[in-house]
């Protein structure tokens, strides 16, 4: 028997090699490497008797159905999550030749995934997309690691946010990705999972009123957003506009102050020619010496 065989692995592997080693010993002329893999005292024993099969007879081409006579965790793997790597190749496309005497036993992903047509296919060689694309039987299941260098890697197809992050700096464009989007494709962390609102009512679709993700700094806003969320900080200007009976009481925040923060408007941008030169000059074009206050107009 054989002792050496620790685990359910082996021992399902050696029962599987013996009944291919069974079936072969039928129908092709092994009879003596056969009776060897029956003799075979040990795993490396067996190994070596299998690999002489394998190496040994010229006329039999190994087929992608012999696969899984020995193999068993691949085929499942790639029956389960296989994607195109079951629909559009086969084993033998990738693994060209088999041990002993095959020297193509494992490919390079650049023999299929040219790296002159796109980018994402340039980042390196086979152990670099393993990082992702874990388990090449299984190529859509992607773990991405929290290091730096994924950042060149997403911006392969997101280089966008490359730019954005550099036009606009600020502390989240020394952050990895993988900071805001850990470990899995398209997983997006909230703004509240790292932030306080700046009020109770905010929820994280409100962020995204005034704040990008990728360039927090450059704050904008729609002309319509209501006034409460200036009023979150603004807030006294905002008690002083609500209160205000004037017509400017019933503005926007964002009327005036329009689109990007901080926007301070001047009077003339809207009204012109209201009063005589010589009446405006004396109080040196200053507006507010007399309406006090463009949120609390005296009227
Ligand atoms: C008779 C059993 C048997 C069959 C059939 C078989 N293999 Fe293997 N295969 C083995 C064994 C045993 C090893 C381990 C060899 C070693 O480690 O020395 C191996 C190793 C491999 C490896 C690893 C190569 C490497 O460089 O590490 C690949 C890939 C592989 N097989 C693919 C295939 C594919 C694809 C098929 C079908 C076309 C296939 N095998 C059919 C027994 C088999
Ligand atoms: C699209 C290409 C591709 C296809 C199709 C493919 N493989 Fe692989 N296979 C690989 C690569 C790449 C590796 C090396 C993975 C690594 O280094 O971790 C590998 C590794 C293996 C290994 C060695 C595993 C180990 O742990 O040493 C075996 C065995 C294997 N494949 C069998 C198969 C079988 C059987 C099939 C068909 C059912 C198959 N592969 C289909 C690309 C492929
Ligand atoms: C023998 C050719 C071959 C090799 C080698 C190969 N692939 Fe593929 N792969 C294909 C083909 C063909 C497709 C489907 C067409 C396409 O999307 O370009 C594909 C599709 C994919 C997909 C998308 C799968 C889907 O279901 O949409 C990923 C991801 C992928 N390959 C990653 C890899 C990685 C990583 C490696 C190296 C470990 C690799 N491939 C090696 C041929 C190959
Ligand atoms: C940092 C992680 C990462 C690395 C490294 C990586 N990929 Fe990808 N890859 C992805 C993600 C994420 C997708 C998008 C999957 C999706 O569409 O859901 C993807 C998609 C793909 C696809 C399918 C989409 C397409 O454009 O055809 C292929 C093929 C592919 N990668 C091949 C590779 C190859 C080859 C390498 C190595 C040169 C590699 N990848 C390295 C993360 C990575
Ligand atoms: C091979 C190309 C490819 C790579 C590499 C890639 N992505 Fe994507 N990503 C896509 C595609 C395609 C979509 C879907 C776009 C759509 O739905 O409009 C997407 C969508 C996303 C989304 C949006 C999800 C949603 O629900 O709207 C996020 C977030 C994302 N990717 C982040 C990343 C990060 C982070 C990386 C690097 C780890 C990365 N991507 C790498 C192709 C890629
Ligand atoms: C995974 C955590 C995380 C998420 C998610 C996140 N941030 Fe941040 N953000 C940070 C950290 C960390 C800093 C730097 C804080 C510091 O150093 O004071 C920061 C800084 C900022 C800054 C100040 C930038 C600077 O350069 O001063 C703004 C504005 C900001 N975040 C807004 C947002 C918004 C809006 C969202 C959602 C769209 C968001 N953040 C999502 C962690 C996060
Ligand atoms: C500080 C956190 C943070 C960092 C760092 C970050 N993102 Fe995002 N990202 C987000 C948030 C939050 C969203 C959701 C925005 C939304 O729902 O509109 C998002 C959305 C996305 C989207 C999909 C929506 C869109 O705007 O197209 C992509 C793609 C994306 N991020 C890619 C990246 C890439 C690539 C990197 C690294 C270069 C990165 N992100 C770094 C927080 C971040
Ligand atoms: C009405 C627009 C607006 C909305 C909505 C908004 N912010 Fe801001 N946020 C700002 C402005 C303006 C600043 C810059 C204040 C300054 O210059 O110090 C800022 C600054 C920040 C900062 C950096 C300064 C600090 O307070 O730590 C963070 C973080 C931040 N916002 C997170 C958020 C989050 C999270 C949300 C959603 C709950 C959000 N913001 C919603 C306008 C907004
Ligand atoms: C997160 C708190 C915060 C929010 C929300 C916020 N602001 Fe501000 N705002 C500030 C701070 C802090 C300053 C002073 C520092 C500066 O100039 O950036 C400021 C300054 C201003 C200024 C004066 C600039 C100057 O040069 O005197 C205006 C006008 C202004 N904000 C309008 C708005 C409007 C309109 C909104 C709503 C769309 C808003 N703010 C939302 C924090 C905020
Ligand atoms: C009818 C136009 C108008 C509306 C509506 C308006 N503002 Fe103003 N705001 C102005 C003008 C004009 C100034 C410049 C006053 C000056 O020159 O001193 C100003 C100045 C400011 C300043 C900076 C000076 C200061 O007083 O601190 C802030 C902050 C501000 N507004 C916030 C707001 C907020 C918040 C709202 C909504 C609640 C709002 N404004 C609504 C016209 C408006
Ligand atoms: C973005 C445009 C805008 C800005 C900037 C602006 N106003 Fe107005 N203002 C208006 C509009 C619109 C009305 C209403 C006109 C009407 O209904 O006839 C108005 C009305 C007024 C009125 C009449 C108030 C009433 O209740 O009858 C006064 C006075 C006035 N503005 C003064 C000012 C002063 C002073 C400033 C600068 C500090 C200023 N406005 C800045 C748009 C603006
Ligand atoms: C000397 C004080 C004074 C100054 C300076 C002043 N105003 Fe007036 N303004 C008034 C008075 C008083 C009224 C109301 C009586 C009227 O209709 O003439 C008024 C009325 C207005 C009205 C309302 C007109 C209407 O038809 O309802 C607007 C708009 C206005 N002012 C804008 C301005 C602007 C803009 C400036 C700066 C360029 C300015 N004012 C400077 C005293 C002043």
């Amino acid at each position: 028997m054989i002792r050496k065989a620790s685990s359910n692995d082996s021992v399902a592997r050696i029962i599987c090699f013996l009944l291919v080693v069974t079936i072969w010993a039928f129908v092709l002329p092994l009879s003596v490497e056969a009776a060897q893999i029956s003799a075979a005292e040990s795993t490396a024993q067996l190994r070596a008797a299998t690999n002489k099969i394998l190496a040994l007879d010229a006329t039999h081409k190994l087929l992608n159905t012999d696969c899984i006579k020995c193999h068993k965790s691949e085929p499942a793997d790639i029956k389960r999550a296989g994607g195109k790597h079951r629909t559009e190749v086969t084993c033998l496309d990738c693994h060209i030749d088999h041990l002993p005497s095959g020297t193509k036993t494992i490919p390079q992903c650049s023999m299929c995934h040219d790296p002159a047509k796109q980018a994402h296919f340039a980042l390196g060689a086979r152990s670099v997309c393993l990082k992702c694309h874990r388990n090449p039987h299984t190529p859509l299941n992607i773990t991405i690691p929290n290091k730096h260098w994924v950042n060149k890697a997403c911006e392969t197809c997101h280089p966008e946010k490359g730019k954005e992050f550099k036009k606009y700096p600020s502390k989240h464009s020394q952050k990895n990705c993988t900071f805001c989007h850990p470990r899995k494709h398209k997983r997006i962390e909230r703004c509240l999972q790292c932030h306080k609102p700046h009020a109770p009512f905010m929820v994280f679709k409100d962020c995204l009123r005034c704040h990008k993700p990728h360039s927090p700094l450059n704050i904008h806003y729609a002309s319509n957003i209501p006034n409460k969320y200036c009023g979150a900080c603004h807030t006294d200007i905002f008690k002083l506009l609500s209160k205000s009976k004037a017509k400017h009481g019933k503005f926007k925040c964002a009327f005036c102050h329009k689109n990007k923060h901080p926007t301070v408007p001047k009077c003339q941008d809207c009204h012109q020619n209201i009063h005589s030169e010589t009446i405006l000059s004396r109080f040196n074009n200053d507006c507010l010496k007399c309406h006090r206050d463009p949120h609390n107009l005296l009227i």
